[in-house]
Order: C-alpha cells, then structure tokens, then sequence
C-alpha cells in the first residue's frame, strides 16, 4: 500500500500516528510573564490528532521577543506552563515539538530589557512594523550583536532546550526562518559582519552551527528538526545567492543527523512559484548528508500533501491555518469532510473565540 497522509511515522524511538504536522503558529495569547496559559493547553489538546504538533514561535531569551503576548522558555514559570500544554497534547495522545524563537531585529526597545536596541548580526533596521502597546510602529534600528551578546544567545537556546526536555516535549524545532535572528545571520542582506560571522557563506552559517550544537547538547539528534525558508521576503530579508547559501544549510543539518528540516516553500504564507532555488535538491541534500526526514509547507492542499507523501517527496506535510480553523483536520481530510472558514480577525491575541471554539464537524 502506498504512503499516505495517514500513514504513520517513525523517526528513532518515536512513533508518530499520520504524517499531518500543526504547523507553528502565532497566536499572541499567553499570559502575564509570556507564560502558557490552561486556554493554551485547551487548544493545543484540541488539535492532538496531528502527528505532531510544533508550537507557536517561543522566545528563548528576554531579548528574543519582537510581539506582544508571545510565550517563553527562560523561566521557571514558564516551562511549567508548557509542562501542563505538553501533558494535555500528550493525555489526546499526541506529540508536540517546541519552536525555539528570537525575532532579532524585528522588534523593538519597549519589548526589550531596559528599552535596549534590539539584537542583530548587523545595526541595519528592517523596514516592518513591531505590534506593540502603543499599536503599530516601524521595528527599531538594530545593535549589531557583540561577541559577548552571541555566546550568551547562543546558550539561551541550550538551556531552552533543557527546559523543553523537561517540560516533556517529543522534539524541539529550531527556528531559522521567516527573517527572525538565525535567518538574520543566515541571508547577506541582513548580515554585513566582517568578523568569522558574516561574509562567507561558511561565516554567516556560523551563528546556526553554534545554536544546533548547543540544542545538542541538551537533546538527541533525533528529537531536534530546523526551520527553513529561503526565498521568502517575509520580514524585509534577502540573500544575494539563496541556492547557495541553504544548500549549505540543508548539507549541515544533515550532517548533524537532525530529526527533520522542515522548508517554507516560496514566501511565507503566499506565492509558492520560485526558480530561485530547488527545494526537493535541498531536501536530497539534508537527507543524503545524514538527516532523517523532510517537512514541506505552505499553501498545501489535502490533495498536495497526498502527492508529495506518496511519491516520496517529503516525509511530512505542515499544515497552518487549516489547522487553526479545524481541531479534527486529520478526521475531515480522511472522510472528505468540509473545512471551517478561518477568521482572520481573531488569528492575534484576544481569548477563546476564534481560538478554541471552532467546531468539529459533525453531520448535519
Ligand atoms: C508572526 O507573528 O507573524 C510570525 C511569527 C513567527 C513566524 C512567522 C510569523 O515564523
């Protein structure tokens, strides 16, 4: 029988039950403190049918926050917040990853400790708008991160690691995507570093190699998957050579023998057309240098991620808003059930509607 989006997974010791991933998604509702609230549990436990669910975007540092409301993992408070969203995904018998974050530049001083400028590879301000109490306004201009500031990022993401492991997450996710601070490093429009950290496509990967190591050293390959997106725009970023740079990027993770890459196909939440770069040969290289299993993303379709499953493409399909609208996504794609409308006005902050009330579906 062929490979379905139905079919079940398994990557060392953990077995997955379908190939239908909850993509990490934004939803700006945790509580005082960035801690993960029980609504937060609710909902997370809600969608548990997914093979694996990835969270939202969490901060792994104080510095690492650019939005309001979003979650952390640097404190005791916390990891026991995620502890209880974990053993509720865990009670539907699911699994759930952990997204490790930090926006870098696109943020700005009044989320930042001591209204300090945020962190970047380089002092070159995005051209966005940072959500903040005051309502929109343009991100601030950057500091260009020091040494000091690098190592001390750098082992934000182990003890992330660490207190993910703790709280009883399957996996975590390092966040490389999206323009956030390691996609900084990564693309050469944002990295204008003359030190061993930027030029050289081999010196602007070096911010990446120290943060997969240092997740390392806290977690086993095997549980740790990185997100990509190379061609995307999303967050005023480019690389002058994208082909080049994320070969050598996909060539390392794998190298590390990580769980899974997972690859925002085109820009993030639109066009997916692009003949800037391969992304199956990105996927052959992560998988032929040693890695394990390939994630795609963005704009599929039931009908897309059953092709791209069943014909060996990738391992697993990630599905956004289709899961925010649809807690039983998984049910009405294997019984060709309609979907929800999703509600784009209540995507961002605010309570259960629009985030734990929509319905499964029943027969009417
Ligand atoms: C967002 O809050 O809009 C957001 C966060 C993380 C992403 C993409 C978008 O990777």
């Amino acid at each position: 029988m062929s490979t379905t989006l139905f079919s079940p997974l398994t990557v060392g010791d953990l077995s997955f039950a379908n190939r239908m991933v909850m993509a990490p998604l934004t939803r700006s509702r945790a509580g005082e403190g960035g801690v993960p609230t029980a609504l937060m549990a609710e909902y997370y436990a809600q969608r548990a049918s997914a093979g694996l669910i990835i969270t939202e975007a969490t901060q792994v540092h104080p510095t690492g926050q650019g939005y309001i409301a979003t979650p952390g993992i640097h404190t005791d408070a916390q990891e026991a917040g995620w502890k209880s969203v974990v053993s509720a995904i865990h009670a539907q018998g699911g699994k759930a990853c952990l997204q490790l974050w930090h926006v870098g530049r696109i943020s700005h001083t009044s989320f930042q400790p001591g209204g300090a400028a945020p962190l970047a590879p380089s002092a070159i301000r995005a051209n966005m708008k940072a959500y903040t109490v005051e309502g929109f306004v343009d991100c601030s201009e950057p500091q260009a991160m020091s040494e000091a500031q690098i190592r001390e990022v750098v082992s934000a993401y182990g003890e992330a690691t660490r207190r993910a492991m703790a709280a009883g997450f399957d996996m975590v996710e390092v966040h490389a995507a999206n323009g956030y601070l390691i996609d900084q490093f990564l693309r050469s429009g944002s990295n204008q570093r003359t030190d061993a950290y930027g030029g050289s496509v081999d010196n602007r990967l070096r911010f990446l190699k120290e943060v997969v190591a240092e997740v390392l050293r806290h977690a086993p390959a095997q549980r740790v998957g990185c997100r990509i997106s190379p061609v995307s725009g999303f967050n005023d970023i480019a690389d002058a050579k994208p082909a080049e740079t994320f070969s050598a990027v996909a060539q390392f993770l794998g190298s590390q023998k990580l769980a899974y890459l997972h690859i925002i196909e085109g820009q993030t939440g639109g066009e997916r057309a692009t003949d800037l770069v391969d992304f199956a040969a990105l996927r052959a290289t992560f998988k032929a240098a040693g890695g394990h299993t390939t994630l795609v993303n963005n704009g599929y379709t039931r009908e897309m991620g059953d092709a791209a499953v069943s014909s060996g493409a990738a391992d697993w399909v990630a599905y956004g808003v289709p899961f925010l609208a649809n807690p039983d996504l998984v049910a009405r794609f294997k019984n060709n059930w309609p979907l929800n409308t999703p509600d784009q006005a209540t995507f961002y902050g605010g309570a259960e509607k629009g985030y734990t009330d929509y319905p499964r579906y029943a027969a009417k």
